[in-house]
């Protein structure tokens, strides 16, 4: 029997920004965190957030609907992730990293006119960073990034490394992370020059400036800083199209000691190219912050590793659905 179709998926899709809307007005409003701090009924949310009590009553509804709210007996409370990265003041506090791409939204719908008129450079949005911004950006970033290295530690043994180069290192996450977690370890993060004046500040306030330094550097030129024995890229891997990642990951193999290993974290496709939607959305993120960068597949990686000259080549699940690591090593 043919199976029946139907228009709600494609009904879902065309009002999918509504879900967006509604998440970023919540944490306008901090609707999460009042409901935290005990204003769990309307009433109670009305007072504290000083909104008509009708829109009170439209926000929950949504909240609801979308299970960032639930109900418990007769009062409010907040879904569990709701409650680990949206109630502010939590260490886990994750709204940065929620609204980070909130003022790429007119673009995206402004998509069809910038496919038809392409407007890139190759730094595309970092071609315009100033310290100020990237302190910005880095505020966002970090929310998400330390705990990202906290399970990249916690999965991958560098207690036997002795120097890391962590390029396009941002905050400085898996660098003072790593640093944290094995004694012996040296780190190096090298990214924009605007950008290294904000990992400093990460770096002081973790107390780790004796073992992690920066470097102001462009790492789409040039050579890179040598010998280390570890090299980690996360998160940037959608900015830059096939040759400037194969370019960067050949530079690392020639920094790299005999022995010493490349873990390439990023958004990454399925070979066929049929999810995860996150990586093919990063990817087309970069028309909209105009780079001529794209999403790679989980195979592309391997070929820019197996062409750079690394063995033991694998390719990993880091964050399921969202991050894949690929790690090689230099014989
Ligand atoms: C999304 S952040 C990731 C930061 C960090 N690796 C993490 O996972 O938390 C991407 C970083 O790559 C850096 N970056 C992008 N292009 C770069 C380039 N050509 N040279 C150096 N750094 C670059 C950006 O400045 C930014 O800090």
């Amino acid at each position: 029997m043919d199976k029946r179709v139907d228009t709600t998926r494609l009904q879902e899709m065309a009002r999918a920004y509504t879900t967006s809307a509604v998440l970023y007005t919540a944490l306008d409003v901090s609707l999460f965190t009042h409901v935290s701090n005990g204003a769990n009924t309307e009433a109670a949310l009305v007072e504290a957030t000083q909104l008509r009590p009708v829109d009170v009553d439209r926000l929950v509804s949504c909240a609801l609907s979308l299970d960032l709210l639930d109900w418990e007996d007769d009062h409010l409370v907040n879904t569990a992730d709701v409650d680990a990265y949206l109630v502010e003041g939590k260490g886990r506090y994750a709204g940065a990293w929620m609204m980070f791409t909130r003022a790429d939204v007119g673009g995206w719908f402004n998509m069809t006119q910038k496919m038809r008129e392409p407007h890139s450079s190759k730094l595309g949005m970092y071609q315009e960073l100033t310290v100020e911004s990237a302190r910005k950006y880095h505020q966002a970033t970090s929310s998400i990034g330390f705990g990202a290295a906290r399970r990249f530690v916690k999965t991958v043994d560098l207690s036997e490394r002795r120097h890391l180069l962590d390029l396009g290192g941002g905050s400085g996450a898996y660098s003072i992370t790593a640093a944290e977690r094995f004694e012996g370890l040296k780190a190096t993060v090298l990214d924009l020059p605007p950008v290294v004046v904000a990992t400093q500040e990460y770096i002081a306030d973790a107390g780790v400036e004796d073992r992690v330094a920066t470097l102001g550097a462009d790492f789409t030129v040039g050579e890179f800083p040598s010998p280390v024995d570890v090299v980690v890229m996360a998160s940037n891997l959608p900015i830059y199209d096939s040759e400037i990642i194969g370019g960067v990951v050949a530079r690392a193999f020639r920094a790299l000691e005999a022995g010493g290993e490349m873990h390439l974290i990023g958004e990454m496709l399925n070979d066929d190219r049929r999810g995860p939607v996150d990586a093919a959305m990063w990817g087309m993120n970069e028309l909209i912050c105009g780079s001529e960068g794209r999403a790679h597949t989980r195979a592309e990686c391997q070929s820019y590793f197996a062409s750079a000259g690394f063995v033991d080549i694998e390719v990993i699940d880091f964050v399921p659905g969202i991050l894949v690591r690929c790690v090689g090593r230099k014989p």
